[in-house]
């Protein structure tokens, strides 16, 4: 039998409060790859980020990590197993040093030394230049790659970011899109599902594009696929978005 898929997700409903959001998200993510998550703001991706971490209420459907159905399972309990999560607020800690933040929530794989503090810095250079500063001292761009360092501190196999380039100038942005392609070079880098409603960004980057409209997906292929489809861009993601 073939391996099954890092991250399954199959006929997902889920929602708040009784108020469906999710009707039947199904998509894969392989390991080592980047798929990107996109759509209009409030399609459903924070959603998804939520439901694939166990914040969100379901109502039918399963999740699967490595074949392994999580579905029943709490968030720590899927932090554990290796989904790690950059929520859409950042939750730097204002009186914790960068160094500090990258301690904290470290777990190391029991062989090999997988993402230690200084392989971080190495792979992130201005967290090293900038490792004694408190986190309310820090630009945003600097925040996001400090929470960015701090989910890969506990050595995920999943990474899931959402809208990593929120509120960030665009220097900051390309910035962020070259250490997250250097990042993907690596031999254990996690697999990525990556939210954003920066399509050029987001393309940049990923592999395989998902579009959500209103909780369903509407669009699932190759990144270089989307990047040539602007009739689809246009009518799922808007033409502000590009
Ligand atoms: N905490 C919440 N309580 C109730 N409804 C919510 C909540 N968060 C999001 N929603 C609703 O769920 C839908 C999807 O939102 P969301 O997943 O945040 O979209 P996106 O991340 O694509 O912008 C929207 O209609 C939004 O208003
Ligand atoms: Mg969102």
């Amino acid at each position: 039998m073939q391996n099954p898929s890092l991250l399954e997700i199959k006929d997902l409903r889920g929602g708040y409060g009784g108020a469906p959001v999710l009707h039947g998200i199904g998509l894969t993510v392989e390991s080592g790859s980047v798929t990107a998550l996109l759509g209009r703001n409030g399609m459903g991706k924070s959603s998804t980020i939520r439901a694939i971490m166990g914040q969100l209420p379901r109502s039918s459907g399963a999740v699967r990590l490595a074949g392994r159905d999580i579905s029943e399972l709490g968030p720590h309990k899927r932090a554990r197993l290796g989904i790690g999560l950059v929520p859409e607020s950042r939750q730097v800690f204002r009186s914790l040093t960068v160094r500090e933040h990258l301690e904290v929530a470290a777990r190391r794989p029991a062989s090999g030394t997988g993402w230690t503090t200084d392989r971080l810095m190495d792979l992130f250079p201005v967290l090293r230049k900038r490792s004694k500063a408190f986190g309310n001292n820090l630009s945003g761009g600097e925040q996001q790659l400090l929470v960015i360092a701090r989910a890969l501190s506990t050595n995920p196999s999943l990474l899931l970011l959402d809208e990593p380039t929120e509120g960030l100038a665009p220097s900051i942005v390309n910035e962020i899109a070259v250490l997250l392609r250097q990042l993907t070079r690596e031999a254990d880098a996690p697999a990525i599902l990556l939210v954003e409603q920066n399509l050029r960004f987001a393309l940049s980057v990923a592999d395989r594009a998902v579009v959500l409209v209103s909780g369903e997906v509407a669009y699932d292929g190759s990144a270089e696929d989307l990047s040539g489809r602007r009739d689809v861009q246009q009518s799922l993601i808007g033409v502000g978005a590009a």
